[in-house]
């Protein structure tokens, strides 16, 4: 390894036997020793040819290295006085060290201290993602993947992306693809009777991203919202990054109880609901109660977020129409996700606004990321228009069905008398309550030491609820993998 001798600078090392180019390692190091100090603003450097025949290179590498510097402006040269350290640099350097490494390490400067992160951050900064690596079973939120059809995706995503369109290349509309919209409208409607047109249609991110948009176009910071308790832990991310101050509303057999809500806020901002298939508990809202919520949503002027996320899928009726469909004052904004009937790495969802909203929804979307991506759009456009959609569906209907049986009938088999299960008639999870007084926090960690994901209901919650619970999703997994991961379970309610 040539190095140049002390003195004047600092040792010089290169190493010819890495593969970093010679020029790249030079000017790493000046720009590294400049940084740390090593060498001050001012500082003379050698000459590119006394640097060259001292550490036994080509001055080809070295006039390289420093015509970096100069450009980056780390160097400057006076005619006479040769190259030195720019003086404009200031004495404290910004990082000390070697800044890549100690990036790369994660590591954070020096006598910093914990760096300051907005309010906000810090509010929605707890979440687990524990479960993004575990593949086994009961994890939520995981449609049946072994069953997608993927040489259908595969066909249409190959049309698409080898005739990629200058159109789909650049810039595009911040509500999504006007013939995918179109598509999703024909879709909700004959679906879940949400009547719209293709203009209300805001393709997202996935409903997460909907969610967030509609939260930062109908809230002000420190609004109230009416939150189900339990809820979806998604949303609640959602509105607090949003800035809102959530009312935790309980939630019993008949869905949200509204006369709660309205002692506890009644003049809230907005209510974020799961009517169709409450998220976790899986009850539906009834008649009632909806007809209640739209009365009080009228007289507050309160907007209801309804997230109709997996209502595709019902198995003891036909689904059940949304909260949209009962709405005359346009207060619904309905949140809909590709994540349940397709996939969710696809990030693709979709909002159903009001129409007096549209160019408010258009222009939050435009500031958070723009738009979604239109490969994808056009491929889905294709997918639903092709008649792929409703045929996955209907397969999915049955698939789940039998998924979801394969878990009751484990549950009565293995645990019959320890898990009471609720809230089955819809949906890719069901909830299942524990005795009275046994931790499903201390069930969820024993079975996650087994390898096995349920999501206990208490981190669903606002406070600790009366009788704990698990959450198990069946939609991601086999019958023969649901029966033994009941098995693996039951063990962990003995405490085993
Ligand atoms: C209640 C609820 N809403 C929405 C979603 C889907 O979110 P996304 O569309 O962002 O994948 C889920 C997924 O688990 C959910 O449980």
């Amino acid at each position: 390894m040539p190095r140049l001798a002390p003195g004047f600078v600092p040792p010089v090392a290169i190493d010819a036997r890495r593969r970093t180019p010679i020029y790249r390692q030079l000017y790493e190091w000046f720009r590294t020793a400049i940084l740390a100090g090593q060498l001050r603003p001012g500082q003379r450097l050698p000459s590119t040819r006394q640097l060259a025949a001292e550490l036994g290179v080509s001055r080809i590498p070295v006039l390289g290295a420093y015509e970096q510097l100069h450009a980056e402006g780390y160097l400057e040269s006076f005619v006479g006085a040769g190259t030195c350290v720019a003086r404009s640099i200031p004495e404290r350097a910004p990082l000390i060290g070697r800044p890549a490494a100690r990036h790369a390490a994660g590591r954070v400067p020096n006598g910093v201290g914990p760096r300051r992160t907005s309010r906000l951050a810090r509010t929605i900064f707890q979440t687990d993602q524990s479960w993004l690596g575990n593949p086994g079973a009961f994890r939520i939120s995981l449609p049946a993947l072994d069953q997608f059809p993927s040489t259908v995706w595969a066909r249409l995503v190959n049309r698409h992306a080898r005739r990629v369109t200058r159109g789909m290349m650049a810039y595009g509309d911040p509500m999504g693809d006007g013939s995918l919209r179109a598509a999703i409208a024909e879709y909700v409607g004959a679906a879940r009777a949400v009547r719209c047109d293709p203009s209300q249609i805001m393709v997202t991110t996935g409903s997460q991203q909907g969610l967030l948009v509609t939260a930062r176009v109908l809230l002000d910071a420190r609004d109230a919202v009416w939150v189900e308790d339990p809820a979806y832990p998604g949303a609640r991310q959602a509105l607090l990054a949003a800035g809102a101050r959530m009312v935790p509303v309980p939630v019993d057999e008949d869905g949200l109880d509204v006369a709660r809500g309205t002692r506890a806020s009644p003049s809230a901002r907005a209510v974020y609901i799961t009517p169709s298939h409450q998220h976790p508990l899986g009850v539906t809202m009834s008649a009632t109660r909806r007809m209640t919520l739209l009365d009080w949503a009228s007289r507050a002027g309160a907007w209801i977020i309804e997230d109709d996320y997996d209502s595709e899928y019902r198995f003891d009726s036909r689904p059940i129409t949304s909260l949209h469909s009962m709405d005359a004052d346009a207060r619904v904004i309905y949140v809909g996700t590709f994540s349940k009937v397709l996939f969710p790495a696809l990030r693709l969802g979709y909002v159903v606004v009001p129409k007096d909203l549209v160019p408010a929804f258009s222009a939050m979307r435009d500031a958070s990321d723009v738009f979604s991506s239109t490969l994808y759009q056009a491929v889905v456009n294709d997918f639903i228009r092709e008649g792929h959609f409703a045929r996955h569906i209907r397969r999915m209907r049955m698939v789940y069905m039998e998924r979801r049986q394969a878990l009751v009938d484990a549950i009565r088999h293995e645990a019959g008398g320890r898990l009471e299960v609720i809230g089955a008639a819809a949906g890719l999870h069901l909830a299942a309550l524990l005795p009275p007084g046994v931790s499903d926090e201390d069930v969820a960690r024993r079975a996650a030491a087994k390898g096995i994901l349920v999501t206990p209901l208490s981190s669903c919650c606002f406070s600790a609820p009366q009788r704990g619970g698990l959450i198990l999703g069946y939609g991601g997994i086999t019958p023969h993998d649901i029966r033994e991961g009941v098995k693996t379970l039951a063990g962990c309610l003995e405490g085993r």
